[in-house]
């Protein structure tokens, strides 16, 4: 092992004693110290789940990354393992990037990784990246002698060797590998490559999936691509995104192409595209398919323009989304909340068709930080203007998601949290309801809100930093409405 991985395998063991379990999230996977961003190699390997992430232990802000690594049986209890890969070889010396993970057929588990290195030349220094390999049991890794495998030499004609990375692995129905790789093009902006393999180390690049165009975004990042529903779903993330209407404010944000693949040329036709989540803090997603055949995906709750406001001395930064359940339907992608999720269930509080009118109510029994609720929001009468659930209320503070049904708006508002920061506090989505009538399922997980709107057709994601001391929770109307809840406290 080399001494950069040992000494962070050393150094996060030590400063991980020092953060009370109760100051992080109950069941969304943080950062084990210092700094996590994008999830990586999701895969589900010997028995168990297993989540590595962009890692810097040395500080909560962004450095020379590392992989973080957790296992879980069910995707909410994770288990920290020691980090997987540390920048210690001349092709990743600047940093071990995104990548994924795959089960080899001798039973190994295998990580396809991008490796920055500086490389000097007439232009200064450039970071050059490239596609790496690392072979291990579940706990420690091998990077492979014949690093890096994928290269400059593959790159298809006035493809940048400076913005490539992150590659989604598979194992090809026919047999075979296949990845998929981000690259940079001038002057439309990025693309997705699709490589195939015969034996994981010799790569051929089959051909452009899809192309940016100027479309969305600059640079894209962090591709995934397969088949569900009868659909083919390609998910990435862009830089610099235009907002378009409502979709896209997220400056660097997440889409999903609906379309067809063809798996011969490496071509997706794409039908449709959207954006994947509407709320502030959702980013470079990575899916896996579960032993008995779910599509979840998991994605990096936050966002680059925000999160590099808290203090260094902050214990860890970072955290991962609820695992979602994906489906296609009527062309669009939908998500749910993990069903495991129901295992952390404490016994259901339920409310009936309560009229609340210009005012706010509190009821018995609805509280807390790690709370799901399942609310079915109806008029009373002529139409509300809005309906709102307030949370982490306490102290003045409070971040509310809302509806306005005479714009159909959804909206997550987090301005008064606490933040002291003019940063964005509010995202707005627009939704279908059934004049007036509107179904919410909010989780709640002490430093986030993940509201799924509707049957999961739009999820809207923000973290907030409120003390924990704020555990209120209200319903408020503009107007009169009525609303039937049913709420859980979610256990550890
Ligand atoms: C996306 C990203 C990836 C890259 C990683 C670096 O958030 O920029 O493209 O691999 O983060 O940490």
């Amino acid at each position: 092992m080399s001494q950069p991985l040992r000494d962070a395998r050393r150094f996060e063991e030590e400063k991980e004693r020092a953060i009370a379990p109760g100051d992080r999230p109950a069941f969304h996977l943080s950062a084990r110290v210092g700094w996590m961003n994008d999830p990586n190699g999701f895969s589900f390997y010997g028995g168990q789940y297993h989540l590595f992430y962009q890692y810097h232990p040395y500080d909560s802000h962004w450095g020379p990354m590392h992989w973080g690594h957790a296992v879980s049986q069910d995707l909410l209890h994770w288990r920290y393992l020691p980090a997987a890969l540390a920048p210690d070889m001349p092709y990743d010396r600047e940093g071990c990037f995104s990548g994924s993970a795959i089960t080899l057929p001798d039973g190994r588990h295998a990580l396809m990784y991008t490796g920055v290195a500086e490389e000097v030349g007439a232009g200064g220094v450039r970071r050059v990246q490239t596609q790496n390999l690392a072979f291990g049991d579940g706990v420690n890794y091998e990077k492979y002698a014949g690093n890096p495998v994928i290269t400059a030499a593959d790159l298809p004609e006035g493809g940048s060797p400076y913005d490539f990375r992150d590659p989604k692995l598979w194992v090809a129905p026919g047999g075979g590998y296949r990845a998929i790789v981000a690259n940079d093009h001038a002057p439309g902006g990025g693309r997705m490559l699709i490589y195939r393999s015969d034996d994981l180390k010799r790569w051929t690049l089959e051909g452009v999936a899809a192309e940016n165009n100027g479309r969305l975004g600059t640079m894209w990042e962090c591709p995934d691509l397969f088949r569900l529903d009868g659909a083919d779903v390609l998910l990435g993330s862009a830089q610099d995104m235009l907002p378009r209407g409502f979709e896209y404010h997220n400056g660097n944000g997440t889409f999903c192409l609906l379309g067809r693949f063809d798996p011969d040329t490496g071509r997706f036709a794409e039908q449709s595209d959207q954006a994947i989540d509407y709320g502030i803090d959702f980013y470079a997603p990575q899916t896996l398919l579960t032993p008995d055949g779910r599509r979840v995906m998991i994605g990096w709750m936050q966002n680059w323009d925000t999160c590099n406001l808290h203090t260094p001395s902050t214990p860890w930064f970072g955290q991962m989304s609820l695992p979602r359940e994906l489906s296609v339907k009527h062309g669009r992608l939908y998500q749910r909340p993990l069903r495991e999720l129901r295992s952390l269930r404490g016994e259901a509080v339920e409310y009936r068709d309560v009229a609340v009118e210009n005012g706010e109510v509190a009821l018995p029994g609805v509280e807390g930080r790690t709370v799901e609720m399942e609310i079915e929001i109806a008029p009373d009468g002529p139409l509300f203007n809005r309906f709102a659930v307030r949370f982490a209320k306490g102290d003045g503070r409070y971040t509310q998601v809302s509806f306005r049904p005479r714009e159909s708006v959804v909206k997550v508002d987090r301005k008064f949290s606490g933040s002291r920061r003019a940063i964005i506090h509010q995202r707005r989505a627009k939704v279908q309801h059934d004049g007036g009538r509107l179904r919410l399922h909010l989780i709640l997980d002490r430093f986030s809100v993940e509201a799924f709107i509707g049957e999961g057709e739009q999820v809207m994601s923000a973290t907030l930093y409120t003390d924990l001391t704020a555990q209120g929770i209200s319903f408020y109307a503009d107007g009169r409405a009525r609303f039937s809840v049913r709420a859980w406290a979610l256990g550890e």
